[in-house]
C-alpha cells in the first residue's frame, strides 16, 4: 500500500510517499519534502497564525510536487501510482489546516483516490513505525505511546492498532510550551526547547528545585503552568534586567546570555538545567507509572520534545534499571520527532478507513475520541 501523506497543521508543510513493508508491520519512506515558515515567526516570538497560512498555501504545491518527483511518481493522466492520499485534518491552526485539507480533497477528486483523514496526534506516535535503519523493529503491542509537542502532553495506551485509550494529559500548557515560553523569557525566539536543552548542558540541574506539578497526583494528568510561572519569578527575581527590558529582550531577540557576565551565565544555565529537569522528571514518573499500570512491552516517544536528549536518556535508565518488565524504548530520528508529513501517511496505513471529499473538514479542536 502506497500512500501520499499531507501534513499542514502549523508552520511546517509536508509531503511524503510510504509504502506498508513485507511483513506489514511498519512502513518505508520512499520520498519526503519539507518546508518551513519557522524562520519567519522568529522575530515574534511565537507563531503567527496568518503568517503560517499564508506560507502554506505557497509552498504545499511544490512540497507535493517534490515528494511525487522523488518517488518517480508521475502524475501525466491525473493517474499517479498511489493508492490513497492521507492529511491531517487537525488539531492544528485552522488557516494552515484548511491549506493542506482543501489540497488533499481536491487530488482526491481529481486522481480517484481514497482520502485518509489523520489525527495530527496519532500521526506523531507512528513516527515509529517508519523503518529508519535495516535492523528496524516497530514497537510491539501492548504500548504506552508519549505524545509531547508545543502544544500536547498526552499518554495513551495501545493494545493494538486499533485499540487505543487516552490514560492522561495536560490541563493547561503542553510541555513544550513550558520549554518555548521560558526560553522567550530568556529572548530566544520560537522554538525555545532546543535551546534550553543546550544551555541546559552547562548548567547544574539541581541548583534550583522547581515544584514538580502533579507529581503524586495518583492520576496520569499533568500541569506546567505553575513551573513555567515558578521558572518566569525565580529568573526575574535573579536577573532585575529581565523587568525593565523584558520587551526589547523578549521581541527583539537580544538574549540576556549576552548581556550578563560570565559568573552570571553560570546561573543562567543551572536555571535552565533545573527547569529542564523538573518537566523531565514528572513526565519520566508518570509515564514510568502507566507502562506499569498497563503492562507494556514498548514505550513510544513521539513529538517534538521527543527531541531533547535529556528526555531519551532518563527514559533509557529508567528503562535498563528499575523497572521488573522488559519495556523496549522506540523514538524516532529528531527529524520524525517534529511535524513531518512521513508519520501522517505511516498513521494511514494502519488506520485506513477513508472518507469522501465531500465529506471531510479540517477540525482545529480534535483530541482524542
Ligand atoms: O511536534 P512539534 O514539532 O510541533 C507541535 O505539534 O507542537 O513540537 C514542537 C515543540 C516545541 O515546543 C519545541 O520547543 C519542542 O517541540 N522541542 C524541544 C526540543 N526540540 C523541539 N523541546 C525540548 N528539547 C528539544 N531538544
Ligand atoms: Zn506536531
Amino acid at each position: 500500500m502506497k500512500i501520499l501523506g499531507i501534513e499542514t497543521s502549523c508552520d511546517e508543510t509536508g509531503a511524503a510517499v510510504t509504502s506498508l513493508t513485507s511483513d506489514k508491520k511498519s512502513v518505508q519512506l520512499i520520498s519526503s519534502s519539507l518546508a518551513t515558515s519557522l524562520e519567519r515567526h522568529a522575530k515574534t516570538g511565537g507563531i503567527i497564525p496568518e503568517v503560517a497560512a499564508r506560507n502554506q498555501s505557497t509552498y504545499i504545491i511544490p512540497v507535493i510536487y517534490e515528494a511525487l518527483e522523488k518517488a518517480d511518481i508521475h502524475i501525466a493522466n491525473n493517474t499517479p501510482d498511489i493508492d490513497a492520499i492521507a492529511v491531517t485534518f487537525g488539531p492544528g491552526l485552522i488557516g494552515s489546516l484548511l491549506v493542506g485539507v482543501e489540497t488533499a480533497k481536491t487530488l482526491s477528486y481529481v486522481w480517484n483516490k481514497p482520502l485518509i483523514p489523520v489525527n495530527h496526534l496519532f500521526g506523531h506516535v507512528y513516527a515509529n513505525f517508519i523503518q529508519t535503519s535495516d535492523d528496524f523493529k516497530p514497537p510491539s503491542f501492548p504500548a504506552i505511546a508519549l505524545i509531547v509537542s508545543g502544544g500536547h502532553t498526552d499518554i495513551i495506551y495501545m493494545k493494538n492498532h486499533t485499540d487505543i485509550i487516552w490514560v492522561g494529559g495536560t490541563r493547561d500548557d503542553a510541555a513544550g510550551e513550558c520549554f518555548d515560553k521560558c526560553a522567550r523569557l530568556l529572548g530566544y525566539p520560537y522554538p525555545g526547547g532546543p535551546k534550553i536543552s543546550e544551555l541546559a548542558k552547562k548548567g547544574d540541574k539541581n541548583a534550583f528545585s522547581f515544584p514538580r506539578p502533579m507529581i503524586g497526583s495518583g492520576d496520569f494528568e499533568f500541569s506546567f503552568s505553575g513551573l513555567k510561572t515558578s521558572f518566569l519569578n525565580e529568573t526575574k527575581q535573579i536577573f532585575p534586567i529581565l523587568r525593565t527590558t523584558n520587551e526589547k529582550i523578549g521581541w527583539q531577540q537580544i538574549a540576556l546570555e549576552e548581556q550578563i557576565t560570565e559568573s552570571q551565565r553560570q546561573i543562567l544555565y543551572d536555571l535552565c538545567a533545573s527547569l529542564q529537569y523538573a518537566i523531565i522528571d514528572v513526565i519520566v514518573k508518570k509515564t514510568v507509572k502507566a507502562l506499569q499500570q498497563y503492562n507494556a512491552t514498548s514505550l513510544i516517544l513521539s513529538g517534538g520534545v521527543a527531541a531533547n536528549e535529556m528526555l531519551r536518556t532518563t527514559f533509557q535508565e529508567t528503562l535498563n534499571k528499575k523497572l521488573g518488565q522488559e519495556v523496549s524504548l522506540h523514538v524516532p530520528p529528531r527529524s520524525l520527532c517534529t511535524d513531518n508529513a512521513a508519520m501522517i501517511a505511516a498513521a494511514a496505513t494502519f488506520h485506513s478507513s477513508s472518507t469522501s471529499w465531500k465529506n471531510l473538514s479540517a477540525n482545529p479542536q480534535l483530541y482524542f475520541d
